[in-house]
């Protein structure tokens, strides 16, 4: 009996969690679904399956996993497999304006929606604005947009996928906050700073600050938006505006480098693996 990893990207993240868990003595079946040729009935042995597929696959080239990713992990849900985080949460991971839409419906702060490359209308759209893959990741293809003018240059940059066009929020202290909830809890919160373009992005080399008391108002609302979500453990990116704080992105498959785990001086992938252990052991006490 095993847990099974999927992933796509073979990364220090995919890896440390890949070892955390065989090195507390469990079977773990570590599967790129880019690359392997998969059918579900591979995974009768498997307890429990890990997703850490990337919603940004498209744009790193893993088009497969961006166009079949999503049917093969609920084949697997349909066949009874448990995954964690839940399948629910892989159907936000992949649809921000479905994350927006929900979190809203719940009186939860997001961004309003203008509309989307599907339903485009530039006569809703107000500036400052933000377009972004509706699908995405790594702040891949996401401009802040200032005038008609502007938004046309950046429409003729757009690839053929799903973007959404929404409210710009601008942040109080020219910085987004990025807090990790795990189980339940606030693990760790970092300020991240934006760049000239009024991005904020890891990839785009942004600054790291630490943030030893989060506000407790913040706290509750990304902790209430992972209950919502169904999302165990996940990273959420903040904006406090004027109007107060924004929940911009929520990120069921959070992704970590070595470098950012040193800054923060503990590490999230311990505590997930735990969570994961945790969860499989469940999963053994209810199947006797
Ligand atoms: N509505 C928004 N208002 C202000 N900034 C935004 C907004 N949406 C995105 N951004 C900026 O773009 C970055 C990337 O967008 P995000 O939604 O986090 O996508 P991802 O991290 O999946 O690429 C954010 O960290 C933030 O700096
Ligand atoms: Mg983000």
């Amino acid at each position: 009996m095993a847990i099974g990893i999927i992933y796509e990207s073979a990364e220090w993240s995919n890896l440390y969690l890949r070892d955390y868990l065989v090195n507390k003595g469990f079977e773990v079946l570590f599967i790129n679904f880019e690359e392997a040729a998969l059918n579900a009935a591979q995974f009768s042995n498997v307890d429990l399956i890990v997703n850490r597929i990337f919603p940004s696959s498209y744009f790193r080239g893993h088009t497969k996993t961006y166009f079949k990713g999503i049917d093969f992990l609920n084949e697997l849900n349909r066949r009874g497999i448990p995954m964690i985080n839940s399948n629910e949460a892989l159907m936000y991971d992949f649809d921000k304006q479905l994350v927006c839409n929900t979190l809203r419906k719940n009186n939860i702060n997001t961004p309003k929606i203008y509309c989307c490359s599907s339903e485009f209308s530039i006569d809703n759209i107000k500036y400052p604005c933000v377009v972004k893959p509706n699908r995405g990741g790594r702040s891949s293809y996401t401009h802040k947009v200032n005038n008609a003018q502007e938004l046309s240059e950046v429409l003729k940059l757009l690839p053929k996928v799903e973007f959404i066009f929404q409210e710009y929020i601008e942040s109080l202290d020219n910085y987004t906050l990025r807090i990790e909830v795990i189980d339940g809890e606030v693990f760790s919160a970092v300020k991240r700073s934006m760049d000239e373009t009024g991005i904020s992005s890891y990839h785009r080399g942004a600054q790291y600050k630490h943030v030893h008391n989060l506000d407790k108002h913040i706290t509750d609302m990304v902790i209430d938006t992972l209950n919502i979500l169904n999302i165990k453990m996940g990273g959420i990116d903040v904006i406090v505006g004027k109007k107060g704080p924004f929940i911009i992105d929520v990120n069921a498959t959070s992704n970590f480098s070595k470098k950012f785990v040193d800054f923060l001086g503990r590490n999230p992938l311990d505590r997930m693996g735990d969570v994961i252990i945790n969860e499989y052991y469940k999963l053994c006490q209810v199947a006797g």
